[in-house]
C-alpha cells in the first residue's frame, strides 16, 4: 500500500497535467503560463468543461449563460446562513442547489461561489448583499459585490489570473473527492460539497490564511531568519512550501508574484503597504528555503501556491477568513469538469484496505 496514495494512479484525464520534477502544469494541452494573465476566466473554465476556449461566439454564449447563472443563485440567497463562520457558510448555501448532472447544474454550481462569498461577507459585516451585473466578466462581478469601491480594473485583472491560476491541478485531495462522490452517479452538487470539505484542510486550501500569520508574526524582514529557524525546532510546519507532486517550485507560485507585482506597481501611493508586505515576504521566502533546505536535505521543499496566493488575495481585498472560498471560486470549474468527466467515462471508484485490526478468535 502506499500511505496517502502517494504515486498511485487513480484516475485517467484529459483536463491537467502536474509535472512534479520540471515544475510545469499543463491544462487541457496548454501550459499555465499561456493562459494565467492573458484568457479570461470564462474561456478557461469553458476549455476545461468543453474542450476549446478559442472559439470566441461559444465563449460569449458561455460568459452569458454564467452571468445569468450569478443572478439566480443571487435571488435564492439565504441570509440566516450568514450566522455560520464563512466558509461554512458558502458550503451551506451550495447545499440548496439543484443536484442535477447536466450542463445548466455546472453552470450554476460554477457561478455560485462569486456570488455567495462577497454576499455572505457582506451580510456578515451588516451590509446589504449587492446583486450581481450578468454582462460584467466573472472576477470583475465578484469584486463588486464586495463592494467598497475594490472593483478597479486592476485588482479585477489581478483575481482573474488567480483564478486561472488555481482553476485545476491534476488529483488533489478536493478534485479526488468529487470524483469518487461523481463515480457513485450522485450529483454535481454533492460532489462539489465533498471537494470543499478536503478544500477546507490546512494542508490543502486551508494554507493562505496561515501564510498571512505567518508574515504578522515574523514582522520584519530581520526577524525572518530567527523565527524560521524557531519554528522548524519547534517541529512545526511552514505555511506556503512543500508540495505531495512538485520537487521543484510550483510555476503557479511564479504567476502569482508576477500578477501581485504587477497589481502593485499599478495601484500606485494606494500600492505601498502591499509593497512592503512584498518585500517581507520575499525575505522570508528567502530564509525559508534556505533553512528547509538545511532541515530536511533529502526532500526538496520549494513555495507552494499558497504563499503568494495570501498576498495577492488580501492585495486584491479579500479578508484572510474568505481566501479558501475564493480558492474554491476558482477550482469549482476543475471540480466539475472532473465530476463529469468521471461521470462520463469513469466506474465506480472503490478501492481496498489493508486490515491491521485484531481478527477473531476462532481466524487466529
Ligand atoms: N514545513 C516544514 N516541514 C515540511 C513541510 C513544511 N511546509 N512540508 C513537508 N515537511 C516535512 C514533513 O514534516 C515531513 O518530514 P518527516 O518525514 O520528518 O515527517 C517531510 O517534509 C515530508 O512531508 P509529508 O507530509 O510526507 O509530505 P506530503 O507530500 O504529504 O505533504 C504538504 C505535502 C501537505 C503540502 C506539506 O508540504 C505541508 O504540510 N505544507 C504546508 C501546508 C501547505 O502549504 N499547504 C498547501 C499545499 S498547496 C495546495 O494544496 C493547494
Amino acid at each position: 500500500m502506499s500511505a496517502g496514495l502517494a504515486d498511485v494512479i487513480a484516475a485517467e484525464t484529459v483536463l491537467s497535467d502536474v509535472d512534479g520534477l520540471a515544475g510545469r502544469l499543463v491544462i487541457r494541452g496548454y501550459a499555465l503560463v499561456e493562459l494565467a494573465g492573458h484568457w479570461r476566466f470564462e474561456a478557461v473554465a469553458h476549455l476545461l468543461l468543453e474542450g476549446a476556449f478559442d472559439n470566441l461566439p461559444e465563449v460569449d454564449a458561455f460568459t452569458l449563460l454564467l452571468g445569468a447563472a450569478r443572478l439566480s443563485v443571487f435571488r435564492s440567497l439565504d441570509p440566516s446562513l450568514a450566522s455560520l463562520p464563512l466558509y461554512d457558510a458558502v458550503r451551506a448555501q451550495l447545499a440548496r442547489l439543484p443536484d442535477g448532472d447536466d450542463l445548466d447544474t455546472a453552470v450554476l454550481l460554477m457561478a455560485a461561489p462569486a456570488v455567495v462569498l462577497p454576499a455572505m461577507l457582506r451580510l456578515q459585516a451588516g451590509k446589504a448583499a449587492i446583486a450581481p451585473t450578468p454582462s460584467d466578466s466573472h472576477a470583475a462581478d465578484m469584486l463588486a459585490m464586495l463592494g467598497e469601491g475594490v472593483a478597479d480594473p486592476a485588482r479585477a485583472l489581478a483575481l482573474e489570473t488567480y483564478l486561472v491560476t488555481v482553476i485545476d491541478h491534476g488529483l488533489n485531495a478536493s478534485t479526488f473527492a468529487a470524483r469518487v462522490v461523481s463515480s457513485t452517479e450522485a450529483g454535481l452538487m454533492s460532489a462539489v460539497l465533498a471537494a470543499m470539505g478536503a478544500l477546507k484542510g490546512p494542508l490543502h486550501g486551508g494554507a493562505p490564511g496561515p501564510v498571512l500569520d505567518m508574515l504578522d508574526a515574523v514582522g520584519t524582514p530581520a526577524n525572518a531568519e530567527p523565527w524560521i529557524a524557531a519554528e522548524l525546532a519547534a517541529g512545526r510546519r511552514l505555511m506556503g512550501f512543500g508540495h505531495r507532486i512538485y520537487r521543484v517550485r510550483d510555476p503557479r507560485a511564479d504567476a502569482l508574484k508576477a500578477a501581485l507585482v504587477r497589481l502593485t506597481a499599478s495601484l500606485g501611493h494606494d500600492g505601498a503597504s502591499d509593497r512592503s508586505r512584498l518585500e517581507l515576504a520575499s525575505a522570508v521566502e528567502t530564509a525559508a528555503l534556505s533553512a528547509l533546505a538545511t532541515h530536511k536535505p533529502d526532500r526538496p521543499l520549494a513555495t507552494n501556491v499558497e504563499f503568494y496566493t495570501a498576498l495577492l488575495l488580501e492585495a486584491v481585498g479579500f479578508p484572510r477568513d474568505a481566501f479558501t472560498s475564493v480558492f474554491a471560486t476558482g477550482r469549482v470549474a476543475g471540480w466539475l469538469a472532473h465530476a463529469r468527466e468521471q461521470r462520463l467515462r469513469g466506474k465506480l471508484i472503490r478501492p481496498k484496505s489493508l486490515y491491521v485490526g485484531p481478527v477473531p478468535a476462532e481466524a487466529a
